[in-house]
């Protein structure tokens, strides 16, 4: 079965994309069978980072139905088990895209023959990028160690869990009116509470409410933090942590610590993942520590994960990413 692996962050311009085609990358390397698909409706640049020409249909063509065979949008790429989603370059107005597009995609999606399906969704919360990002219950977010990028994570999985919530019961519902009433009558300025609206939905509808609850506690975020310069960056990972546990009493695993690195800019401009053109740089080894991690896992649509949850009592999980980031770096 495939894995989904949509990738997305609250803050633009933080490195998904170059995380995306280096993971793909390196995954391909590995003898896995991966595609990769820029989702990122509206300004959908991928292509390049591969050195593809955008002279091919993508995203757009299936979204206005000039095909119906989503397997004609593969393309080859110059890496042997990578292949290639175009985006929706040519076509404006797909990320208002409706209902039964995403519907048509996910289908899609899920039947590829591919060990991985990676999603390289664009910065922000739009519901369409929030929908494509709740396709796992692990799905990946990428930030920087700075206050803005990390301020953004952190908005962006509030309006996350607050849709996976939504979602969680029928359209109509007296659950998701319920939800409705809740955002309206937050405070002008104040933070809408999530853990206080779960507690107030298990409360008036208890069973629902449970069972509600009971899959949010399966929602479990993978970060990867890119651009860091040193150890010290992992206390902003700590902040982000802290953040949500507290406010929206989900947990989250840190998947890779990246170090920012001037020749991801060059590789950008040579066309070529960095993976292929320096595979011994910091950044690509940090791709690689990611990747191993990220095939112990499961990412898996509308199922229960296999795999337990890393332990990250005592931030476990950010002392194993320093000792590698101190590591790859001191081997430059
Ligand atoms: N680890 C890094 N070190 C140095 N520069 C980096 C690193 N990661 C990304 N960059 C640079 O940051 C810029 C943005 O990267 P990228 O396009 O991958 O981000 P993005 O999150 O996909 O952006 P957008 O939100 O516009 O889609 C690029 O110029 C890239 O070279
Ligand atoms: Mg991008």
């Amino acid at each position: 079965m495939t894995n989904l692996l949509p990738i997305a962050s609250g803050k633009g311009g933080v490195g998904k994309s170059s995380y995306a085609v280096n993971l793909a990358t390196v995954l391909a390397q590995k003898g896995k069978n991966v595609i990769l698909a820029d989702f990122d409706f509206g300004g959908a640049n991928l292509h390049t980072l591969l050195g593809l020409k955008n002279n091919r249909a993508g995203l757009g063509n299936f979204i206005y139905r000039q095909t119906e065979d989503f397997s004609s949008l593969l393309q080859e790429t110059q890496i042997p088990g990578l292949r290639f989603i175009a985006g929706d370059c040519m076509y404006p107005g797909t990320a208002n895209m409706d209902n039964s597009s995403k519907r048509r995609i996910i289908k899609a999606l899920n039947a590829q023959e591919a060990d991985y399906v990676i999603l390289d969704l664009g910065a922000g919360t739009t519901y369409n990028t929030l929908d494509f990002f709740l396709l796992t219950y692990n799905s990946l977010l990428v930030t920087t160690p700075e206050l803005t990028s990390i301020l953004n994570a952190y908005s962006f999985l509030k309006a996350a869990v607050f849709r996976f919530f939504m979602r969680q019961f029928k359209a109509k519902s007296p659950e998701r009116e319920f939800i409705n009433g809740y955002l309206k009558s937050a405070e002008t300025g104040s933070d809408a509470d999530f853990v206080e609206l779960v507690k107030k939905i298990c409360k008036n509808f208890p069973e629902t409410g449970k069972s509600a609850k009971t899959e949010l506690l399966k929602y479990r975020p993978q970060v990867i933090f890119n651009q860091g310069q040193n150890s010290a960056d992992l206390e902003m990972a700590k902040r982000l942590r802290s953040l949500i546990q507290k406010k929206l009493g989900i947990n989250m695993d840190f998947v890779g610590f990246l170090p920012k690195d001037e020749q991801v800019s060059f590789s950008i401009a040579l066309r070529k993942p960095l993976a292929l053109a320096n595979p011994g740089s910091g950044f690509v080894r940090g791709i690689e520590t990611s990747a191993e991690r990220i095939m112990i896992h499961s990412y898996r649509y509308n199922e229960l994960n296999g795999v337990e949850a890393d332990d990250i009592s005592k931030d476990k999980d950010l002392k194993i990413l320093d000792k590698e980031f101190t590591a790859a770096l001191a081997e430059k």
